[in-house]
């Protein structure tokens, strides 16, 4: 698949390395959660190099000089439950002004669409960019409802991060989204029979919290 234009690819050989170890069968729940926390942050690297910046002025042990500061909105941080809240922490430590949203979905396991059972937002979050963080885009279904309940309740610039998508979830999110920047560290070949993306890494709200 080609990539679309509004999708990163997040390749930088640290990231290759951690989504390698993350895939693996043999990884347990704690170095899961490490791992997709690290990533997160590396994500969120990426994914804030657009931000604005506005000049100030700084008083150094030397001198006075000219030097840059965040100027533009400020981020609130969309974890889709359960997954997506392995990756809240490793983005609040780049950003630990941004304030958390939490929307609640799981999938139908017979249909595969998504229910949604929690919604609670940042007030102000019309003023925010919004990043919402799902380490799995499968069907889209999850990333695509989440990204209208967000823009139903204000929300202009969204960012979607992920870390492994398949080729379908990226077309469905295109297909029903506009204007979503959307972050991958990786893009891999399909969805099996029963929606989990091939090779993967599994179900990955069970490996974070250890439910099976
Ligand atoms: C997983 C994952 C996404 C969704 C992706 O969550 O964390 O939210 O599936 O699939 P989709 O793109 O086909 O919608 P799941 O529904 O298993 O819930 P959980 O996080 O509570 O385990
Ligand atoms: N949700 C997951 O946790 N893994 C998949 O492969 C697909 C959806």
């Amino acid at each position: 698949m080609d990539l679309p234009s509004n999708v990163t690819l997040v390749d930088h050989p640290l990231v290759q390395h951690k989504v390698t170890i993350l895939r693996d069968v043999k990884t347990g729940a704690k170095e899961f959660r490490e791992l997709v926390s690290e990533l997160a942050m590396l994500m969120a690297y990426e994914a804030t190099r657009g931000f604005q910046l506005a000049e100030t002025t700084v008083q150094t042990p030397i001198t006075e000089t000219q030097s840059k500061v965040l100027a533009g909105k400020k981020v609130a941080v969309v974890p889709i439950l359960r997954a997506g809240l392995g990756m809240v922490d490793g983005i609040l430590a780049l950003l630990p002004a941004a304030k958390v949203g939490h929307i609640g979905l799981y999938r139908d396991p017979e249909t595969l669409a998504p229910v949604e059972y929690y919604c609670k937002l940042p007030e102000d979050i019309g003023e925010r960019d919004v990043m919402i963080v799902d380490p799995m885009l499968a069907t889209g279904g999850s990333a695509s409802a989440a990204i209208e309940f967000l823009r139903q309740r204000g929300a202009r610039t969204v960012r979607l991060l992920s870390i492994i998508a398949a080729p379908e979830g990226i077309a469905a999110v295109n297909e029903r989204c506009d204007d979503v920047l959307i972050y991958v560290c990786a893009l891999d070949s399909h969805l099996n029979d029963h929606g989990y993306i091939v090779p993967g890494l599994g179900d990955a709200g069970d490996r974070l919290f250890g439910t099976k």
